[in-house]
């Protein structure tokens, strides 16, 4: 069969380029030393980049210093980007200590493309000396993926942390605190969560938002996320719920104005050291949205139309970190993996079509089934799920519903006070911490004791603070 290909190939001249190409895919490996590589030579000199891409692919099949040769000469003929970087991986397929110092010279080339792959061929040979100072001297490329390429290949990895990553502080399992989240957060240990899912206060687009200014809106958040991170376990997610918000205008004379909150949030979070992952779009039916688009139904003129927004931003990140997410899943045991597989449909895509939820206690409620599908995608069971700004705390409910932890916390106790946690053995922990900074400590020792009670009794359990209590203060 590679015999016939090859005969065929060799006709080349009286073959169009989607012949030549369907030949050269179907060639597969190339074991016979007495198989000519003279052929794809030939083809480099093909007008159509295809091809040539093509021909130099099949030419790292072979371990010759003819080919070698051939392919150092055409990457300095070659003004196809893709087709020179294929050069340099077919050449760095030869493993040859002889390329050394024609790698180190394409490490000066503009398109970081052809740089990665240079890398990429003088990493086998990262303990020459002349390699390895070729190397640092490119650690300060402007290319971020080169300078982290490089970061992670050539300094030693940092010590992995001494905490567990499976396992959950008792005292935070299933907890709700009352209070201003930055007061609570400053009193937990680092790498408490394995994964936080939020839907911070809209900017002024609901009655229990007040900042004075936009600036002071995202600083807050900037806070509040860098506390997260720093209490997020290695390698775990966050996801942050957002939407753009209206704030309506002065008078008539004035024009409404439209923040873009997650455009905005997502400079800070990356700033912070969260790594982009993925923007999921959570999209509700038409009709249980605003309608924005009514003046323009009616006037139809341009420049005033106005769609209904049915949309909000699920923005994904993962704490930065060296270890892959295979690293993530092995921590855990084949049981718990196993009791943790999402079975049956999930979604395919990252739009997720999910019916809104009012109530009556809460103005911006999750609904269960958006939790469901973040706890049981982004999460094992067992794991530690918190929610700085938890609301009516529909995130616990469901993390306990599939047998996750929760660590809430909420500023307006009535919402949770009111709300469903009935079945659920929770410790409510109602703390002084804005007047008593460092309170959160005890509350949290304090808050074990409730739960192991609490396991008992269905129900609240309050745990009120009073400043003589607290061993810190
Ligand atoms: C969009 S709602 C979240 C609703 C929640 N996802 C639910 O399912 O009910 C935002 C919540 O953040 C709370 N909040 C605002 N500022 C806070 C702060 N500094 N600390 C803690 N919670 C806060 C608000 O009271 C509000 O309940």
């Amino acid at each position: 069969m590679q015999e016939e290909l090859l005969s065929n190939l060799k006709m080349h001249e009286d073959l169009n380029a989607k012949e030549i190409l369907n030949i050269m895919k179907r060639i597969g490996r190339i074991d016979d030393d007495s198989v000519s590589s003279s052929v794809f030579i030939e083809l480099l000199s093909h007008k159509i980049p295809k091809v040539r891409l093509e021909a130099v692919k099949n030419l790292g099949k072979f371990k010759d210093d003819v080919v070698i040769d051939a392919l150092v000469r055409h990457y300095y003929r070659e003004e196809n980007s893709n087709v020179k970087r294929e050069c340099i991986s077919s050449l760095g397929r030869q493993r040859s200590e002889k390329l050394i110092s024609f790698f180190i010279t394409t490490l000066e080339y503009k398109d970081p493309k052809i740089v990665l792959q240079a890398i990429r061929a003088l990493l086998v040979f990262k303990n020459h000396e002349e390699v390895r100072e070729a190397l640092i001297k490119v650690m300060d490329h402007p290319n971020e993926m080169i300078q982290e390429v490089l970061n992670i290949e050539l300094n030693p990895a940092p010590k992995r942390s001494r905490h567990n990553h499976v396992s959950v502080d008792e005292r935070l399992k299933n907890v709700v605190v009352n209070g201003d989240v930055l007061n609570i957060l400053s009193g937990i240990e680092e790498e408490s969560f394995h994964l936080t899912f939020t839907s911070p206060p809209y900017y002024n687009a609901r009655d229990y938002s007040f900042y004075s200014s936009y600036k002071e809106y995202l600083d807050f958040l900037r806070k509040v996320f860098i506390e997260v991170h720093r209490l997020t376990k290695n390698g775990r997610f966050v996801i942050v719920n957002t939407s753009p918000v209206i704030v309506s205008r002065f008078s008539r004379k004035h024009s409404s104005k439209r923040y873009p909150i997650p455009f905005d949030l997502h400079n800070i979070m990356v700033d912070i050291g969260w790594e982009f992952i993925d923007d999921i779009i959570w999209k509700k039916p038409e009709y249980s949205v605003k309608n924005r688009v009514g003046g323009f139904m009616q006037h139809r003129k341009p420049l005033g139309y106005k769609p209904n927004s049915t949309t909000e931003y699920l923005m994904v990140y993962r704490k930065k970190s060296r270890d892959l997410l295979d690293w993530n899943i092995k921590q855990y045991d084949s049981e718990t993996v196993e009791k943790s597989k999402v079975t049956g449909d999930f979604d395919t895509t990252n739009v997720w079509e999910v019916d809104p939820k009012f109530d009556k206690g809460h103005s911006a409620i999750f609904p269960e089934e958006l939790c469901r599908k973040v706890i049981e995608y982004y999460s094992y069971v067992g794991d530690l799920v918190f929610d700085p700004f938890a609301g009516s705390g529909t995130l616990g409910k469901v993390a306990y519903k599939y047998k996750r932890n929760f660590f809430l916390t909420e500023i307006n106790k009535e919402y949770f006070e009111t709300k469903g946690f009935k079945k659920i053995p929770t410790s409510i922990a109602i703390t002084l911490a804005p007047i008593y900074p460092l309170g959160i400590s005890f509350v949290i020792d304090k808050a074990k004791i409730a739960s192991n009670t609490d396991n008992k009794i269905p129900g609240f359990l309050l745990v009120i603070l009073i400043p003589s209590y607290n061993k810190n203060s």
